[in-house]
C-alpha cells in the first residue's frame, strides 16, 4: 500500500485537518450506497449459536442475505448509524476497504460503536510514544498524516477477522495479526483479549458479517 495515497484519501475525508481540530462528522459526509432489499426477507438475528440482546437502536433490524444475494460487507457497514465512526475508517483504509469488497474472502467486521471511539483517552489515530518523540506537531506536515494514516490502519485492522462464520472458541489473527477469540458467557459473546462485549450481530451477507461491540479491542503495537 501507498502510504501517501492513505494520507490523501485522509486528507480527502477531512478526517486529518490537524490533528487537534481532527472532527468526527466530515469522514461521515460520504453517501452510502444502499441495496435495495424486501421487508419481507428481514428477519431478527443472533451471535453465532448464541442469543444476543435485542437491538434497543432506532436502526432497521438486520436482515439475513437471501440465497444467492450478492449484496457484500462494502454495501452495508454504513447502513447503522451507531457504528459509522468505524464505518468511515474503513473506508479510508485501503487494506480493509479491499478485503471488505472482495466477494471471494469472508471477514468478520468487529465495529466498535461509536460512543467506545468517542470515549478513548485519544484519537485512534494518535499514539502516546508519537507524541512523547515528536512532541505536539507529531501529526502535523506530510510525515505527520503519514504516521497517523499507519496509527489508524493499526487501530482498524485489529477489529477486522479475515474468517467468516467465526466459531466460538477458534483462534483467529486479525488483520492487524493480534491473536482473538471469542467466549459465549451466559449468552452474551465476550471478545477475548480484553472482555469486549459483542452487543449484537448487524449484518450478515454474502462475503461476512459485522458484530457491534460495546468497547474497543486492544489495538497497541
Ligand atoms: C463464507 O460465508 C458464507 C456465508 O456465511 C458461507 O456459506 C461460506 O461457507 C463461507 N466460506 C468460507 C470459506 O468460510
Amino acid at each position: 500500500m501507498r502510504p501517501f495515497a492513505i494520507a490523501t484519501s485522509l486528507l480527502t475525508s477531512g478526517l486529518l485537518i490537524s490533528s487537534s481540530q481532527a472532527h468526527w462528522i466530515p469522514v461521515f459526509n460520504k453517501p452510502a450506497v444502499v441495496p435495495a432489499r424486501p421487508s419481507s426477507q428481514q428477519q431478527p438475528m443472533d451471535a453465532p449459536g448464541i442469543q444476543l440482546p435485542p437491538s434497543s437502536s432506532g436502526d432497521a433490524p438486520p436482515s439475513a442475505p437471501p440465497p444467492g444475494s450478492d449484496v457484500i460487507l462494502s454495501d452495508v457497514l454504513s447502513l447503522t448509524r451507531q457504528i459509522n465512526i468505524f464505518a468511515g475508517f474503513t473506508r479510508d483504509i485501503s487494506s480493509v476497504s479491499t478485503r471488505l469488497d472482495t466477494t471471494a474472502l469472508n471477514t468478520t467486521v468487529l465495529a466498535p460503536v461509536n460512543s467506545a471511539i468517542s470515549d478513548l483517552p485519544r484519537k485512534p489515530w494518535e499514539d502516546p510514544k508519537d507524541y512523547a518523540e515528536l512532541g505536539t506537531s507529531a501529526y502535523e506536515g506530510q510525515a505527520g498524516e503519514d504516521r497517523a494514516s499507519r496509527n489508524l490502519r493499526r487501530f482498524t485492522e485489529a477489529h477486522v477477522v479475515p474468517t467468516s462464520p467465526w466459531e466460538e472458541g477458534e483462534k483467529v489473527k486479525s488483520m492487524g495479526g493480534g491473536e482473538l477469540w471469542w467466549e459465549n458467557r451466559q449468552g452474551k459473546a465476550i471478545l477475548q483479549p480484553g472482555n469486549v462485549e459483542v452487543d449484537r450481530v448487524v449484518s450478515r451477507v454474502a462475503n461476512g458479517e459485522v458484530w457491534m461491540l460495546k468497547g474497543v479491542l486492544n489495538y497497541a503495537s
